[in-house]
């Protein structure tokens, strides 16, 4: 089980992985304000797997989603543009689980529409007016369980192609390798 340290240098590392130095730049600085509880507290139980219900389940979760996002961009043979606000979004779009002060004591069903909450407390010190794409990518990952409601499009040969990348490439251990 790693430990809290180990795992914010896992989620640094794969911020370092985006192109854009001024994107990389925000994401760097959003992570600096993102409230502990993001880094501490557990996913919720439920829909979670169980290794990520106990402290720093979250930040857990998070890498694991940047690692899937990464693997299916690199499916879909993304532009470098594309793959870097994808990066982005993975990994700020539960930053705000518990409320973008970690206010709330349980996690908040509308987290996905807080992470823009978040970015105005940067407002003063860095313009994130650029990365309003990031925004829209984060704002409908909760799919079809909130308003309003998001349903990917995806072929099916899409559909079999992702699945079958994802079974190739995901242990859900090992570190994604960037393959290009
Ligand atoms: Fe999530
Ligand atoms: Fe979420």
């Amino acid at each position: 089980m790693k430990n809290k340290k180990q795992l914010i240098e896992e989620l640094e590392a794969r911020a370092q992985g985006i192109q854009d130095p001024s994107l990389r730049e925000f994401v760097q600085r959003m992570l600096e304000i993102a409230p502990d509880a993001f880094y501490n507290l557990p996913t919720t139980k439920g829909v979670h797997p169980k290794d990520e219900h106990g402290k720093h389940g979250v930040l857990l979760h998070t890498i694991r989603v940047v690692d899937l996002a990464l693997i299916i961009a690199d499916a879909a043979d993304m532009s470098v543009e594309d793959r870097d606000n994808l990066t982005a979004a993975a990994i700020l779009h539960d930053t705000c689980y518990y409320g973008p002060l970690g206010e709330s004591p349980t996690p908040m069903i509308e987290h996905h529409l807080l992470v823009r909450k978040m970015a105005e407390l940067l407002g003063k010190f860095l313009d994130y007016s650029p990365f309003e794409r990031v925004f829209e990518i984060i704002e409908t990952h909760m799919g079809r369980r909130f308003e309003p409601p998001f349903t990917p499009t995806v072929s099916l040969k899409g559909a079999l192609h992702l699945a079958d990348c994802i079974c190739s490439v995901w242990s859900g251990k090992a570190p994604y390798q960037r393959r290009r």
